[in-house]
């Protein structure tokens, strides 16, 4: 992340954003209620899709408003940015954007702050922003004159991916109660996992996460969290399996670094990945899903492709449902 220098623009106070309540900075800010509210006009807007091939009635007299999407993303991402500029298009929004290291003043030095402030100060409708750990766009994000959606932020949220998990699961078993999710790899270095504790939780889900040790949250860290050490004896358990990568990019320190990489890649496929023999193993009915990007090989093999319980491309598809809804929950649109 650039230097702060952004003295000069001192963030704006949290009061300053009339639209706050139709942010959605955190799952944590969203009660069960709501997250069934955004599922149902998913389900609505997947109607219109079916029907007319955008999201939205072509001939509706109460058309709204077709309104500026801003996504700004300080982090690579392919799935978030692409779905969240899908959804904007379908529901026939404009989609400001921008090259970020290479196209733009960041190159320059610019701070993620002042370029935030300043494609703010051209007043989208909505702002999309995705970046790694900083404690200063924690702060200054909720003081933004417009609904802020949270692409992905650090280790601590992916509001979006957890709600199209929910959502895709959901779409299969009707209701997330009595689902058994068993999240798999690096959870602690985890937005997806965090924010999936989150909603799986609220939804009435039970969920299992399973990884090396050093990679395990602690056991009093989410209340009613089951830490499997053994996947042999966690696939057992598990209605529903989410492989996660490991995110080499945001440890610290990994044993791999003093172990060596491809030591350390071995001992993880050996324990912890998802391999032909383990496939055998899981239930017929289970439900394989994983956030992307995938490491093939690591967390799942290539055959997975081809495994008829495997989510992954479906969770893709709910992504642009997904940030449809929240889209128009951003504009105020969403019915109540
Ligand atoms: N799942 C997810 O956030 O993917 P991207 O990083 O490609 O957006």
């Amino acid at each position: 992340m650039p230097p702060s220098n952004d003295r000069s623009m001192t963030p704006a106070p949290e009061s300053r954003n009339p639209s706050a309540s139709r942010s959605l900075l955190d799952t944590r800010s969203l009660s069960a209620v709501e997250i069934t509210k955004i599922f149902e006009h998913a389900d609505q807007l997947k109607a219109l899709g079916d029907k007319h091939g955008n999201f939205f009635e072509p001939q509706s007299t109460i058309h709204r408003k077709s309104a500026l999407v801003c996504l700004l993303f300080f982090e690579p991402s392919t799935r978030t940015r692409m779905s969240f500029q899908a959804a904007a298009y379908r529901m026939g929004h404009q989609v400001l954007t921008m090259d970020l290291l290479s196209g733009s003043s960041l190159a320059k030095g610019e701070t993620y702050s002042d370029t935030i402030l300043n494609v703010a100060a051209m007043e989208p409708d909505i702002m999309v922003v995705r970046y790694g750990k900083s404690p200063e766009l924690d702060r200054l994000l909720p003081g933004l004159p417009m609904p802020i959606i949270n692409g992905g932020s650090g280790v601590q949220s992916h509001p979006t991916q957890a709600l199209l998990d929910a959502y895709t699961i959901r779409a299969h078993r009707g209701e997330l109660t009595g689902q058994r999710v068993l999240i798999v790899g690096d959870i602690i270095h985890s937005r997806v996992a965090r924010s999936n504790f989150d909603v799986l939780t609220k939804l009435g889900a039970e969920i299992g996460v399973c990884g090396p040790k050093s990679l395990l949250p602690n056991e009093n860290e989410v209340p009613g969290l089951r830490l499997f050490h053994d996947l042999d004896q966690a696939i057992g358990w598990a209605t529903v399996y989410m492989a996660l990568r490991i995110q080499l990019e945001r440890h610290d320190s990994i044993e791999g670094k003093r172990s060596g990489l491809d030591q350390y890649r071995q001992d993880y496929v050996d324990h912890f990945g998802l391999n032909r023999t383990r496939l055998k193993t899981l239930s017929k009915d289970a439900m394989i899903m994983h956030p992307g990007p995938i490491n093939y090989g690591v967390e799942l093999p290539l055959e997975i492709q081809e495994d008829p319980r495997s989510r992954i491309l479906e969770q893709v598809t709910n992504g642009v449902l997904i940030r449809s809804a929240l889209l128009s929950r951003a504009l105020g649109e969403m019915p109540g």
